[in-house]
């Protein structure tokens, strides 16, 4: 297996409007990243991935950009990024960019430019279309709740947006378009950046014809998103990216693809393909969800067989051919404490688990700000108190649909995106740290409890144990490059299995419940010489060692050979 950098390296996703605020406006921002640097030094994460920074009117947080090459006042200068960056690198920190490829804001010049006109020279740079019978064009849903489309009076058309319908989607099939955009790109590549995070890369061509998705119950929009995910043409375009721009930079990419399995994968991260090198998969996000998409408001409950056998399916269809990205948590998803594990009690050893769970398996482990310290899912009691546009879009409809707010509410609680945009929380006076004025969004009550302060004063909390798994990663080539054998796959309630490369070897168990399960070593793994690397408990005294009762959410990895130095 090819071995690389972004292989052996851990991620940390910063979403800079909630990360650190450094002149009391209530908003993150460039110089709060700066200020944070050292501490992500000292977690010893390689790579950042910073979520959008660039000039934007902000209805999506920044992922509705109205100018690729400025920066957002709120969040700083040019000035702010170019030092962050020498900053960071000074540090052996990289910096990877997220890049929104699929659409702009509704306030960039090239989209004012193409909705003045029919003729105009950019109007082809969006998707414009006539309506149909004094309808939409086409029935689809937008993932933000709605159609797909949106009528603009000045040219009598409607315009697609796949998200909010202030981010309208660019048009790949004109060829100025994408000439602008890998302009764009060298432009950010001269400056020394490290990456790209490609979003919502997976929806940039759409089906010719844009045909009506089937539509049985005669609904207004309907879920079609195999109409505009992961079609053949977006491989075309992401080669053509590689060749005219990406090719010969030593960078990381990764690729924001729903809808798709590890077969569809191998499709951009093939290591035979020159398209992405990771991508982020969607099948364990919607485990607990009716369907993708607008889906995840339907609540249902999960499966540890379920999670086992998604995740295992990646491990091994991905192995020799291409990279996993492993995630439980970003901006757009509920805190994997609350959602995965158990925010009460067994919060910490939760929380701790499942960070063994991500950092153990094969591919790149991504930790999203505050997971490290095992920040909770957030509970607003009023829809007053949400900012995110998903979440507001989802209320509205629900509302206009006749659901009972209760349900709505209970959705939001578990599902909304706000959860993981509360700001991060530092400190236990009243703003966390964050910020000296007032919050852009309200914090988590429990910052007074849970916060980087104590995490980074009790020598057992989440945050030194994420210190050790990555310094582990460090050192252990089975935990990066090994090959991944799931054990009892039957098995309920614990998770097994076992990382091995050359001579070294892995067993990695975890317990995902409150309760007590035994696990019986393997005939064919026991040995006198296993190490235990990582626990979240303390060992136990006089512990039959191939006879273990596991204690709630209990973690072990065990090496069961090779010595994990480094060669
Ligand atoms: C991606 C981003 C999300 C954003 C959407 C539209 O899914 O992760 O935050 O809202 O794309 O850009």
């Amino acid at each position: 297996m090819k071995k690389v950098w972004w292989k052996e390296s851990v991620v940390y996703q910063i979403y800079p409007i909630s990360f650190k605020d450094s002149d009391g406006d209530g908003v993150g921002d460039l110089r709060g990243v700066i200020s944070k640097l050292d501490y992500l030094q000292y977690l010893g994460v390689n790579v950042i991935w910073l979520c959008p920074i660039y000039k934007s009117p902000g209805h999506d947080n920044g992922y509705d950009i109205s100018d690729y090459c400025a920066i957002e006042s709120r969040y700083g200068t040019m000035e702010d990024f170019d030092e962050l960056l020498e900053e960071a690198h000074k540090r052996g920190l990289k910096i990877m960019m997220d890049l929104v490829l699929n659409h702009t804001s509704d306030e960039h010049p090239w989209f004012l430019e193409s909705r003045s006109s029919k003729d105009n020279p950019k109007r082809d740079y969006y998707i414009w279309r006539k309506g149909k019978d004094g309808q939409y064009p086409n029935n689809w849903e937008s993932y933000f709740s709605g159609s797909v489309w949106e009528y603009d009076q000045k040219t009598d058309e409607f315009f697609m947006h796949l998200y909010a319908k202030q981010q309208p989607d660019l048009n790949w099939e004109n060829e100025a378009m994408v000439n602008d955009l890998y302009k764009m790109i060298r432009w950010w590549l001269a400056k020394g950046v490290d990456g790209f995070r490609f979003d919502a890369i997976a929806h940039i061509v759409k089906e010719i014809g844009l045909p009506d998705a089937d539509n049985p119950d005669n609904l207004p929009v309907v879920r079609a998103y195999h109409y505009f995910s992961n079609l053949e043409q977006v491989h075309t375009m992401l080669k053509k990216l590689n060749e005219e721009v990406l090719f010969e930079f030593d960078i990381m990419t990764v690729g924001e693809t729903s809808g798709l399995g590890p077969e569809e994968a191998l499709d951009y991260v093939g290591e035979d393909r020159n398209e992405l090198n990771m991508v982020f998969q969607f099948e364990h996000m919607f485990l607990d969800a009716a369907s993708e998409g607008t889906g995840k408001w339907e609540i249902r409950s999960w499966t540890l067989m379920e999670l086992k056998k998604i995740m295992s399916r990646w491990q091994t269809v991905l192995h020799r051919k291409g990279w996993n990205a492993n995630y439980l948590s970003n901006h757009d998803q509920p805190r994997p404490v609350s959602r995965f594990g158990n925010d009460g009690e067994y919060r910490v050893q939760s929380a701790k688990m499942l960070a063994t769970f991500i950092h153990m398996l094969q591919g790149t482990p991504y930790i999203y700000q505050g997971e490290e310290i095992g920040m909770t899912n957030v509970v607003f009691d009023s829809i007053e108190d949400y900012r995110d546009v998903e979440t507001l879009n989802y209320y509205e409809q629900s509302r206009l649909q006749g659901q009972p707010e209760e349900v709505t509410m209970n959705a939001i609680h578990k599902k909304s995106r706000d959860n993981a945009r509360t700001p991060m929380q530092w400190d236990d006076t009243p703003h966390a740290g964050f910020t000296e004025g007032e919050p852009w969004i309200k914090l988590n009550k429990n910052h007074q409890d849970i916060n980087v302060k104590q995490a980074l004063a009790d020598s057992d909390s989440i945050f030194h144990y994420y210190r050790k798994l990555i310094a582990i990663r460090k050192q252990c080539q089975a935990i990066v490059y090994g090959d991944y054998k799931l054990l009892l796959p039957l098995d309920t309630e614990i998770y097994v299995f076992v990382r091995e490369v050359e001579n070294e070897k892995l067993l990695v168990i975890l317990n995902f419940f409150d309760k007590t399960p035994v696990f019986d070593w393997p005939e064919d793994l026991k040995t006198d010489d296993k190490k235990l690397m990582i626990s979240n408990y303390e060992p136990r005294q006089g512990e039959d060692g191939y006879h273990l009762t596991l204690r709630p959410y209990e973690a072990r990895v065990y090496l069961l050979e090779g010595d994990c130095v480094k060669p």
